[in-house]
């Protein structure tokens, strides 16, 4: 029987991924502890999106302000990243899923950007999830690169229209996010998808993101299958 959350699932969940460092602090432990478990909420989250049949999950993994942080912290996230690649792509790849990075790879280095560039390459022909790492990705510095993009080629006022203009965001080809998920209590967007998530639905939960896993991922499911989204358009 078709239930109600089959009917009405997002085919795109976008997560703000929060709280690994208040997930250390309550253990007496560093940060950087926080944020290698959280690489394992990380892989249960991409697992359960696959159960779920979920088409699109974007993870904001790093921001374009979280350069900002203590070098100590920035060396330890951009270690995880490249050892998340090296361990993973293999079991994503085998899974069907499909990897895309958006934002400012080449600040990681030439390295690292390279690797990224690889696993798109190899992941490219599969089906079955479409993962999107958010990377060094800010929100308006993406709206800008669009920008920037449409005059470098010359294009005229008239034919920028919001098609167009999504077209030129690096969220190109990939659908709006249907349900926006934060972690950790906080409720804010932080510059994460800002013109892609107009019309996402929200879903805050207090759960720290190292604790998030399959049983959390159903919930935020379970929740927007009861939202009723009207897009500014009045019911009949
Ligand atoms: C999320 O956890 C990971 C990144 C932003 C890279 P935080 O590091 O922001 O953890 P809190 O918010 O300090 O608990
Ligand atoms: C947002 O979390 C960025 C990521 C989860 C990658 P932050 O922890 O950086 O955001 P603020 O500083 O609390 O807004
Ligand atoms: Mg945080």
């Amino acid at each position: 029987m078709a239930d109600a959350v089959s009917l009405n699932a997002p085919r795109h969940v976008a997560i703000i991924m929060d709280g690994n460092g208040r997930w250390a602090a309550a253990r007496g432990m560093p940060r950087a502890v926080g944020h290698r478990e959280g690489t394992k909420a990380v892989r249960r989250t991409i697992e359960a999106a696959i159960e779920q049949n979920v088409e699109y999950l974007t993870l904001f993994a790093f921001s374009s302000e979280n350069w900002a942080r203590p070098q100590e912290e920035v060396t330890d996230l951009t270690g995880l990243l490249r050892h998340y690649l090296r361990n993973e792509l293999n079991e994503l790849h085998e899974n069907g899923v499909r990897l895309l990075v958006i934002g400012e790879r080449e600040r990681f280095g030439p390295n690292l950007a390279h690797e990224l560039a690889e696993a798109e390459a190899k992941t490219a022909g599969n089906t079955k999830l479409t993962l999107v790492m958010a990377l060094s990705y800010g929100g308006r510095a993406d709206i800008v690169e669009a920008a920037r993009r449409a005059m470098a080629a010359g294009m005229k006022p008239e034919d920028l229209t919001e098609q167009t203009f999504a077209g030129l965001l690096a969220t190109d080809g990939i659908p709006d996010p249907d349900l926006l998920i934060r972690t950790s209590g906080e409720e804010r967007i932080s510059n994460f998808l800002l013109w892609q998530t107009a019309y996402s639905e929200l879903y805050f939960t207090d759960v720290l993101w190292p604790d998030f896993g399959a049983g959390d991922f159903a919930a935020a499911l379970n929740e927007y299958a009861r939202r009723e989204r009207r897009f500014g358009a009045r019911p009949e």
